[in-house]
């Protein structure tokens, strides 16, 4: 097992291994003496796959353990969802020593994390994510929140974790679409900050690996490694969004937009993926980026089966950006790669993002 420690507002570990849904409960007492409730928050994929043998993990511990399960899908990242869970945690009489446990992917690490940050005005969080997508970057950071009618995330809070458990076997259950999907995610880390992980991706690309990544875990848990400790660097030198963690938003702006345009049909990590090939060639094109490095992130994303276009408008990009937390003012940040492993934040007014995408 790997334990990779976080420095924020409060340190904390991130545990990556095979089989530690079962020990759960150990590692959960370990750091939080003296919590006697948990509330278990999940989806109705997840739940059946992992929910009791979480909880049996947690009940033999001493804990007394409820359940909130919510439909899959983004369309339950609401406030019903949450008050909900606030409803389960008041009728069980929880107090401020006790904890929520979310379990599964990006959205209920999200929702599981701003119901803790908000009930009692905040109880700790445990964060067990099973999408290779909420272990490489969403369930570490401490971002919580939920989506409003007007875009994604727009209600939230920053609430760190006690503890993420990351146990990789759980990778092997997921869908190819939704390992894939994850990629983006992991892909990002490569462009940003990481041109190690770069050649480990594009290593395997080449050698034929990229779409049957899934069936080897060993080398999935050595890269996600490398994006947990890319996070950990990030997160302990700007944990509020207001510097360098906004590099991780590259590929988001533009992604979120097009989420949204889909209804939520297409998946998140492939929202990521269009923003990152749209932000490419609009960098290309105004001179920023080279040819060559515009090539080496388009071919990796596709490589790993991602799409890089999409046929959405600058205009309907920006004034949807413009409804996002990305807005700082009235300008955009926007984040920029100009080598393998660099990426810039520019500040642009919507003119100079419509401008700069068209
Ligand atoms: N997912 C981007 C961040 O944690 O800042």
């Amino acid at each position: 097992m790997d334990r990779i420690n976080i420095q924020a507002s409060s340190d904390y570990d991130v545990l990556i291994g095979a089989g530690l849904i079962d020990s759960c409960g150990t590692h959960i007492r370990e750091c939080l003496i003296r919590a006697q409730k948990a509330l278990i928050v999940s989806d109705t994929n997840v739940a059946p796959l992992y929910l009791a043998r979480v909880k049996s993990s947690l009940e033999r511990e001493g804990f007394s353990v409820s359940e909130f399960v919510f439909e899959a899908g983004e369309e339950k990242k609401n406030i019903e969802s949450i008050a909900g869970m606030w409803a389960v945690m008041a009728g069980e009489e929880f107090t401020r020593t006790d904890i929520v446990v979310s379990l599964g992917g990006g959205v209920a690490t999200d929702m599981g994390g701003f119901a803790a940050a908000t009930f009692l005005r905040g109880i700790k969080v445990v964060q067990i994510p099973t999408s290779l997508l909420a272990m490489a970057d969403a369930a570490i950071g401490g971002k919580t929140g939920i989506d409003l009618p007007q875009g994604k995330n727009l209600a939230g809070a920053f609430h760190q974790p006690s503890m993420v458990i990351e146990d990789t076997d759980c990778l092997t259950t997921l869908s190819p679409e939704t390992f894939t999907e994850g990629m983006a995610e992991v892909i990002k880390y490569a462009f940003i900050m990481d041109p190690e992980l770069y050649e480990t991706l594009s290593g395997i690309a080449s050698e034929g690996r990229a779409m049957t990544l899934q069936n080897d875990i060993d080398t999935v848990t050595k890269i996600l490694r490398c994006c947990v400790k890319d996070k950990a660097e990030v997160i302990t030198e700007d944990e509020h969004d207001n510097g360098r963690r906004q590099i991780l938003n590259y590929g988001h702006t533009v992604g979120h937009v097009i989420e949204r345009n889909s209804n939520f049909t297409l998946a998140h990590g492939v929202c990521v993926a269009k923003g990152m090939g749209i932000i490419t060639d609009a960098c290309l094109k105004a001179g920023l980026t080279t040819e060559e490095t515009a090539r080496s992130i388009k071919d990796l994303i596709k490589a790993y089966g991602l799409p890089t276009e999409d046929p959405i408008t600058a205009k309907d990009a920006v004034s949807g950006a413009m409804n996002d937390k990305k807005k700082r003012g009235e300008k955009i940040s926007v984040i920029l790669v100009n080598e393998i492993g660099k990426a810039e934040i520019k500040k642009m007014t919507p003119e100079e993002f419509t401008e700069f995408l068209r």
